[in-house]
């Protein structure tokens, strides 16, 4: 055996190990970051320029799977804020309003091409500042964020057919809003359908994970957008707070925590503001006797364990037919003992870093609220850095509906297992959550997929496939998951007056 290759510690939980374990775990294999350049500070990107802020305070901005400082950031106040709202509706009268469609949708092209040219660049950066595993920012969060760029470029002088017999009109100046848990994608998500639909924007990303975003601000600037028609300005929740209390925007998009969710839906009401909020999840992932075992496994995998369970449409409830409950909870306990967890920059790594000690701790208050409630924990037995911040695969059996872990967010990679007999069973404890953004079936019958998303209050549903995304498919939720759609033609609707 190479000298590379390490023993494996044994199940840190006191289970016995698997038979089929071997016991050696891969060499690493990491993607280097020798060559990314980060700025030791950035500025505000305000009317087209990095500019100093008026708070003249700045704030670090770290790698959660190394604790070590990566940059500063600027610290928006509400000066700062005016100001990039002023530069956003300077340039919408100045240029974008009267700017062709067809040459804004160039535009959007070109800033899709730039993405995907420092692809490596921004998936490095985005697994740096934020954990998620490289694999994940590599396939997944870069490309997807490329492609929404892409597909709304060319929508821009079609905007007529996007809603027939209607006369399509930009709102004018949106404020969006964004969580950590996709830095880059959810930046694309909200400014390419804005632009798009000819409005202008000032995007404000989440405390812990501004610098993809800050990234793109370069993109932007090099592609020669008009100056203003994109800012992007740094800070925490007042920033956020005082975007949507300014009076000159027209539109709000959030997405975040169902919390602030319901701050802002109160600060908007009774203003000509126009808003759509994608908030938390607790989604059901449906396993019938019928279906695919191994590939739904590796479905409840992907649902709740990649990305370190910080998705707002993961699986986090995992309900099985009791006939094949004991097939998949062994299967499943065989798979997760394979997840590794640990360097994000390692191309072998499944879990990456949790993104901030204050997470972590969320997620650590739920694991021990678990064990308090009376459900039994299973932790997978590898081994997790010392430095950092990182969360083994949970799963809990033994839990009931009315259990806070069956029914409250965790943001983490926790799963909780239950098990239905019939159809009516799964669909009713599925709909007993106060959210409403996604769910997962697992069959062979199509009538038991068409029967059950017909059924299931979720705004998205996978049959035989979890987290799969598309720039032509909407999605967003129901009830306190929020209200709107991003993506395809409906997240065009959401930026247009009509
Ligand atoms: P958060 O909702 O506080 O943060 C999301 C964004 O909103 C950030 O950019 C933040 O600066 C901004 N923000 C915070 N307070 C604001 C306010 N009063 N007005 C305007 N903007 C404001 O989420 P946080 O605190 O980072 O995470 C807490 C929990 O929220 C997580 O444990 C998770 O359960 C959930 N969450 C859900 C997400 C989703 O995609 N549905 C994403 C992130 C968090
Ligand atoms: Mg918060």
């Amino acid at each position: 055996m190479a000298s590379s290759v390490k023993k494996k510690n044994g199940t840190g939980n006191g289970q016995p190990k698997l038979k089929f374990n071997t016991g050696w775990e891969y060499a690493p294999a990491p993607e280097s970051s020798s060559h990314i350049k980060i700025n030791s500070r950035y500025d505000l990107f305000i009317g087209g320029k990095f500019v100093k802020p008026s708070s003249g305070k700045y704030f670090d901005t770290i790698n959660p799977a190394t604790e070590a400082k990566l940059s500063e950031v600027a610290e928006s106040n509400t000066a700062d804020v005016d100001k990039a709202v002023k530069a956003a509706r300077q340039a919408y009268d100045k240029y974008w309003k009267k700017m062709p469609a067809r040459e804004r949708g160039k535009y959007i092209f070109r800033i899709s091409r730039m993405i995907q040219e420092r692809a490596r660049e921004l998936a490095i950066i985005e697994t740096m500042n934020g954990g998620k595993a490289i694999r994940e920012s590599r396939d997944i969060d870069v490309p997807l964020a490329a492609n929404h760029f892409f597909y709304y470029a060319g929508w821009a002088d079609k905007l007529q057919f996007a809603l027939p017999n209607k006369t399509p009109k930009p709102l004018g100046v949106a404020a969006q809003i964004i969580p950590w848990n996709f830095p880059l994608l959810m930046a694309a998500w909200k400014i390419a359908p804005a632009l798009a639909a000819g409005n202008t924007v000032v995007l404000k990303p989440a405390e812990t994970t501004p610098l993809t975003a800050l990234k793109l601000a370069e993109i932007i600037q090099e592609s020669g957008l008009p100056e203003g028609v994109v800012n992007i300005i740094t800070g925490f929740g007042n920033t956020g707070a005082d975007l949507v209390y300014h009076n000159d925007v027209d539109k709000i998009a959030f997405t975040g925590s169902t919390e602030v969710g319901k701050i802002i839906q109160k600060a908007v009401a009774g203003t000509r503001k126009k808003l759509t909020l994608e908030l938390g999840g607790k989604a059901a992932n449906i396993i019938f006797d019928d279906a695919p075992l191994d590939q739904a496994v590796e479905g409840i995998v992907n649902g709740i364990f990649f990305n370190q369970g910080h998705v707002c449409c993961a699986g986090s409830r995992l309900f099985v037919q009791e006939s094949v409950y004991n097939k998949v909870l062994r299967k499943l306990k065989d798979r997760i003992e394979t997840l590794i967890v640990g360097d994000p920059l390692d191309k072998n790594t499944d879990v990456g870093a949790i993104n901030s000690k204050a997470q972590l701790e969320i997620i650590n208050r739920y694991i021990a609220l678990g064990k308090e409630e009376g459900a039994e924990i299973y932790q997978s037995g590898c081994s997790v850095p010392k430095k950092g911040f990182f969360c083994r695969p949970t799963l809990f059996t033994n839990v009931s509906q009315s259990h806070r872990i069956a029914q409250e967010e965790i943001f983490g990679p926790v799963l909780t297992i239950q098990t239905f007999r019939t159809d009516e069973e799964v669909i009713e404890k599925a709909n007993n959550s106060p959210y409403g953004l996604s769910a997962g079936v697992w069959t062979d019958k199509g009538s038991k997929i068409f029967n059950l998303t017909t059924k299931l209050k979720a705004g998205v549903i996978w049959a035989n496939t979890y987290n799969k995304f598309d720039p032509t498919s909407p999605f967003g939720g129901y009830k306190e998951s929020g209200f709107g759609r991003e993506g395809g033609l409906h997240g065009l609707t959401s930026y247009l007056a009509s």
